[in-house]
């Protein structure tokens, strides 16, 4: 087995051992903390995990870097992305969807992105309430549990039924993302907002949603998701139509043929 398949078995363990510890330790009480503000939250099952996450690698890959969002929430994680152009590193989210972990809303997940120079090289999605389980290595497909997934069909923006959510800085009234829906509200088929963005990433990937775009997401919200998406065969551009990497903070996310509509009117 190759390093980059060697890695994303591990990264599968890893976030299989990290979800069953958030199975195990969720109650009705869990500490909840408040970070920026009301809407973004961080509870101590989040902290549990990471520190389960950045255990394990630090003892199996003890020269391998890691941003994660708790640990590294108060740095700027695009500066920490820049700098780190060489060696391998992990760039974890270890819950995605935390108001929906809180509220007891199935769709949360473990993401980890593995970058190696700078590249992005396997990436798993794991939501341990359901067991899906979405992986990818650079140039060899994208899977959902065993199973190789492909994009969505759609071709005409009248069909798509996309994706977005709120930035957390941006929960407020006339905010750039219900603009954006407002425009594309009669011209795409539906919007959905689920609140977890690397889940929404993969939805794209598995054919089920058509698209997905999101502002001021940060490197641990996209990282296993892009690499997964784009492994299905899927498009990841910023709002401007360039291709996305972890720096950029504008994201859109399709399956490729609706690509154009979307940004037109998203723009
Ligand atoms: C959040 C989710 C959500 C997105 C938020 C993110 P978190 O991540 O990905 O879908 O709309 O902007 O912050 O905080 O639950 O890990
Ligand atoms: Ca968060
Ligand atoms: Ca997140
Ligand atoms: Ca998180």
């Amino acid at each position: 087995m190759n390093m980059k398949n060697e890695l994303l078995k591990t990264a599968i363990e890893f976030a299989k051992d990290a979800g069953q510890l958030i199975l195990e330790n969720t109650t009705q009480s869990n500490s909840i903390k408040q970070k920026l503000n009301h809407a973004d939250l961080v509870t101590e099952v989040d902290q549990l995990s990471e520190a389960l996450l950045r255990d394990r690698i630090k003892t199996m890959y003890p020269d391998h870097w890691i941003l994660s969002e708790e640990a590294n929430g108060q740095a700027n994680p695009f500066e920490i992305i820049k700098q780190k152009k060489s060696g391998i590193g992990w760039v974890i989210d270890p819950i995605d969807g935390t108001t929906n972990f809180i509220h007891r809303i199935p769709h949360f997940a473990v993401s980890i992105g593995i970058v190696q120079n700078g590249v992005l090289i396997a990436g798993v999605v794991y939501n341990p309430f359901t067991t899906d389980l979405y992986y990818a290595a650079k140039g060899e497909g994208a899977f959902y549990n065993e199973t190789p997934i492909q994009v969505s069909n759609e071709r005409e923006i009248e069909e798509a039924v996309l994706a977005t959510g709120y930035p957390s800085k941006e929960w407020k009234e006339n905010s750039t993302v219900v603009k954006q829906i407002d425009a594309l509200t009669g011209k795409c088929r539906s919007i959905r907002l689920l609140g977890a963005s690397s889940l929404d990433l993969c939805f794209v990937a598995k054919g089920l949603l058509s698209g997905f775009w999101h502002d001021e997401l940060n490197p641990w919200d996209t990282a296993a998701g892009l690499l997964i998406l784009r492994e299905a065969g899927g498009k990841v551009t910023t709002r401007f139509g360039e291709l996305f990497n972890l720096e950029d903070r504008t994201l859109v996310a399709s399956n490729g043929f609706i690509h154009h509509s979307l940004l037109d009117i998203l723009k």
